[in-house]
């Protein structure tokens, strides 16, 4: 495939008579991790829920070359497009194992595909395999939040929509959450990584994003906004973390 793997062009989401996203443009390569960063509020969860198709949205916008207006959830499931929600929504009182197969379930049939999905997440997430019989609501945080990027990759995804990764986790988690992100890039699988956590973000990062109030307002390498006295002032003063 020519051209990005996903193309989104002057997209607008409203909340009633409030637009949240008001015409952004975005190009996602394929292979690549590519961060929207923005305050609280900037409207991030709002375009990747667009983007997943859970609310409704004005606009552009292109997957694999095609018209992601017309997919349905099952193609894009099959298609291998898979969010990863901010909530994390676990299923708490079921085992790490019942999660991870939920991830699954529009395969289900295919029991080799279940079977080398599953070894696949175990061997990236030893942690889980040790705990596949524990309900998930016993997890850590970090390891929650390990089970909601392991159940994404149990359809064997293209591109993973991560929102808020890092949300409620101590600095070396965020760090080692961000770390396997970079190890599923490398991996071939390509990633829109939505953070308030700019500097992790930035950090992991190949390509990025700012949005405020619901616009992007720059854009570039993630190494040339880390250093960019504009970002460094509103997004990256003060946490040194
Ligand atoms: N269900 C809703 N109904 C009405 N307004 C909403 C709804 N959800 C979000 N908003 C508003 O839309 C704007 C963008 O919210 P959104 O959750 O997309 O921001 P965000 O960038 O994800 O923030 P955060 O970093 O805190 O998760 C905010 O002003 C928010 O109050
Ligand atoms: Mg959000």
């Amino acid at each position: 495939m020519s051209g990005p793997l996903l193309e989104l062009e002057d997209i607008h989401v409203a909340y009633g008579k409030v637009e949240a996203v008001r015409g952004i443009n975005l190009k996602l390569d394929e292979g690549r991790i590519t961060t929207v960063i923005g305050a609280n509020g900037a409207g991030k969860t709002t375009l990747l829920s667009a983007a997943a198709g859970l609310l409704p949205w004005r606009g552009r916008a292109q997957y694999q070359g095609r018209d992601l207006a017309r997919m349905s959830a099952e193609d894009r499931v099959e298609r291998g497009f898979c969010l990863v929600p901010e909530q994390r929504a676990l299923f708490g009182d079921m085992p790490v194992l019942d999660n991870l197969l939920l991830g699954a379930y529009v395969r289900r049939r295919d029991k080799t595909f279940v079977r080398k999905s599953l070894e696949s997440v175990f061997e990236q997430f030893p942690r889980l395999a040790e705990r596949r019989a524990q309900e998930a609501q016993t997890l850590s945080g970090g390891e929650r939040q390990m089970l909601a990027i392991g159940r994404a990759l149990m359809s064997q995804p293209r591109l993973l929509l991560l929102d808020e990764p890092s949300l409620g986790l101590a600095p070396t988690i965020v760090r080692d959450v961000l770390t396997r992100v970079r190890g599923l890039r490398d991996q071939g699988v390509s990633i829109l990584l939505v953070e308030q956590n700019a500097r992790a973000a930035l950090d992991v990062a190949d390509h990025a994003y700012v949005m405020d109030t619901g616009e992007f307002v720059l854009e570039g390498p993630a190494s040339d906004l880390a250093t960019d006295p504009r970002v460094i002032a509103t997004y990256l003063g003060g946490s040194s973390d």
